[in-house]
């Protein structure tokens, strides 16, 4: 059920039945303002000046063919040509009815699912995952959730960084350790602490070095044990990543992996590609291609490397051939890259490049959903007291020993295994919540007091509102089945409408890749509640059964639907808490 598409259905065709020309835009929106009614058509001024006509008059005579029989309790012509609709209370309460007896919320899926790819996540296998890559984790993974249950294919692809001189370096200190009779599970215990042995190791012994550099030659040319080394190198830093995807409740696995290597013999091929096509060009020994869609101010082309002097290639070969991998094979429609904001124009210059050699046509989405970083409270990159980059496996770790704190002292009456599970939920959702509710765009302060504090709009804000719901029904013995919803109150009619709303927070968050859009929607569900259950009782002696079990029966919604919601955002909620 999604109201606003509905009533856009209704207003395009009282338009079309009014006179307008078909195609125009009716503009149905939820009412900002108290006394506005519920939704507002706002098309009638657009078109009134498209056939210049009274845009009031145009707005009556719309209204005169809106066949909202059922739907409405008023409807009424304001201002300049807005169209206020009251909906009504009987109508919201057989949707909310319908809502709460359906598996999925009364959601449909899409009618016609789209291939989507889904890039994120993408660590660096050379070195440990830091908080760096926990932005794209878990946004990106929340638009896969969400994107799956409104019935759409999704690829997941990790595109992960498997591939560079650095291995060279890294593959030689593995050999070593090995042969020091090491398990490659223990020397890569630490894989920061590794990469910076091996680092420092490459930097002071010049044989060390030359090695390095002889192995990045021989794993180019596909030496067979040099090849092994790096195989077990990356299987072990792969396995970390899962470790940590595991703690973070995030749903890729390793099938999702894709990493740059996997593009290798494509490289080649592709870079004799866009040299035929002419996108390329020879300079100084390297191909590039000068891009004139993307001149600067002073008129010069935006100018991409594909293959270096020497015959390597670069990061960005690398995401074309990616892309028509995507397109080719994995069929995709829509691919979505989650990455960091400071990778803009990379990405502009790999969706022109693209687009201009035929890799991805017309017919296919290509979205750069760029965010910002996470900052400290000082207002600096985050980082650890002694300036180093933050561990994710030690964030997380701290992240549910804090939650852990706060139950305890909260609810006494947990057993320690309760205890644990629930500090677990809450403090992973906790990290997952701060982020996801910031604009996606801007950059965020990442705040342990501020996230895990249990008011305002907090992750265990909203966990706690769905386990107070559920401690309403144990005190209540149970739920009603077979009960009426009627409206009787402003709150319970403002609640009901808002959980038949959860399908235009998560359309908007899906087309927009915007999950803050859906926190801020189930923020505001769990403040009507609130206001709900202070005005409404349920519980108290002597009130009539039929109120008390449509009241149960919305606070049943309200859970239900708040914790769909935060299952898109890849949060779990608990009984007790
Ligand atoms: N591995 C890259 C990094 O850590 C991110 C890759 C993002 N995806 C892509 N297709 N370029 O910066």
């Amino acid at each position: 059920m999604n109201i606003r598409q509905l009533l856009t259905e209704k207003a395009e065709a009282a338009m079309l039945a009014a006179g307008i020309p078909a195609g125009a835009n009716a503009s149905v929106a939820p009412s900002k303002k108290a006394g506005f009614g519920d939704y507002q058509i706002n098309g009638a001024m657009a078109a009134a000046k498209q056939l210049k006509t009274n845009p009031r008059e145009l707005a009556a005579r719309i209204v005169e063919y809106l066949d909202l029989t059922d739907i409405a309790t008023k409807v009424e012509v304001a201002g300049p040509g807005f169209i206020n609709i009251d909906l009504n209370p009987a109508w919201l309460s057989d949707q909310v009815t319908h809502l709460l007896h359906d598996a999925r919320l009364a959601l449909d899926k899409v009618a016609e699912p789209l291939k989507v790819v889904i890039d994120y996540s993408a660590p660096n296998l050379a070195k440990e995952m830091h908080v760096g890559h926990i932005r794209s984790t878990i946004i990106g993974d929340s638009l896969a959730r969400l994107l799956e249950f409104q019935g759409h294919k999704v690829i997941r692809q990790n595109h992960v960084g498997d591939w560079g001189t650095q291995f060279g370096m890294l593959i030689a200190e593995l050999e070593e350790h090995l042969a020091g009779n090491e398990s490659a599970n223990i020397a890569l215990k630490d894989l920061e602490k590794f990469y910076q042995q091996s680092k420092q190791h490459f930097d002071q012994d010049e044989n060390f070095a030359q090695k390095a550099r002889d192995y990045v030659v021989k794993l180019q040319g596909g030496d067979a044990r040099i090849l092994e080394l790096w195989q077990e190198f990356k299987s072990i830093s792969l396995a970390h990543g899962e470790e940590n995807y595991r703690k973070l409740n995030v749903t890729l696995t390793p099938k999702d992996v894709m990493g740059e290597s996997a593009y290798n013999d494509d490289l080649p091929v592709l870079v004799a590609d866009l040299v035929n096509k002419g996108i390329a060009v020879e300079d100084q020994g390297a191909k590039v291609a000068f891009l004139d869609e993307m001149k600067d101010k002073e008129g010069n082309p935006s100018v991409v490397i594909i293959q270096k002097q020497g015959g390597g290639f670069l990061y960005a070969t690398t995401d074309l051939a990616a892309m028509r991998h995507r397109v080719n094979t994995l069929g995709a429609n829509r691919i979505m890259y989650f990455i960091d904001a400071r990778q803009s124009l990379h990405m502009q210059q790999v969706f022109t490049l693209g687009r201009k050699a035929g890799y991805a046509g017309d017919a296919v989405s290509l979205e750069h959903h760029a965010f910002g970083t996470m900052m400290g409270t000082d207002g600096k990159p985050f980082k650890t007291r002694s300036g180093g980059t933050v561990k994710l496996a030690e964030l997380l770790d701290e992240a549910v020993e804090r939650a852990t704190k706060v139950v305890a002292e909260k609810n006494t009456e947990l057993s320690s295994q309760e205890v644990s599970e629930i500090g677990r939920k809450v403090g992973i959702g906790a990290v997952k919540y701060a982020d996801l509710s910031k604009t996606r765009t801007n950059d965020y302060v990442f705040n342990w007091d501020a996230m895990l504090a249990f008011e305002g709009n907090t992750g265990p804000y909203l966990q706690y509102a769905y386990t107070r719901i559920q401690s309403i029904f144990r005190k209540a013995g149970g739920l009603p089945t077979t009960a009426v919803i009627s409206l009787e109150t402003e709150q319970e009619k403002a609640l009901a409408l808002r959980l038949l709303q959860l399908a235009e927070a998560f359309e908007q968050m899906s087309t927009e890749a915007l999950p803050h859009v859906l926190c801020n929607y189930l923020y505001e569900l769990a403040s009507l509640y609130m206001s709900f259950y202070e005005a409404c009782p349920m519980l108290k002696e002597g009130i009539d059964e039929q109120v008390k079990n449509s009241r149960l029966m919305l606070s049943q919604a309200t859970a239900k639907t708040l914790a769909l919601g935060l299952d898109m955002l890849g949060i779990e909620v608990s009984e007790k808490m």
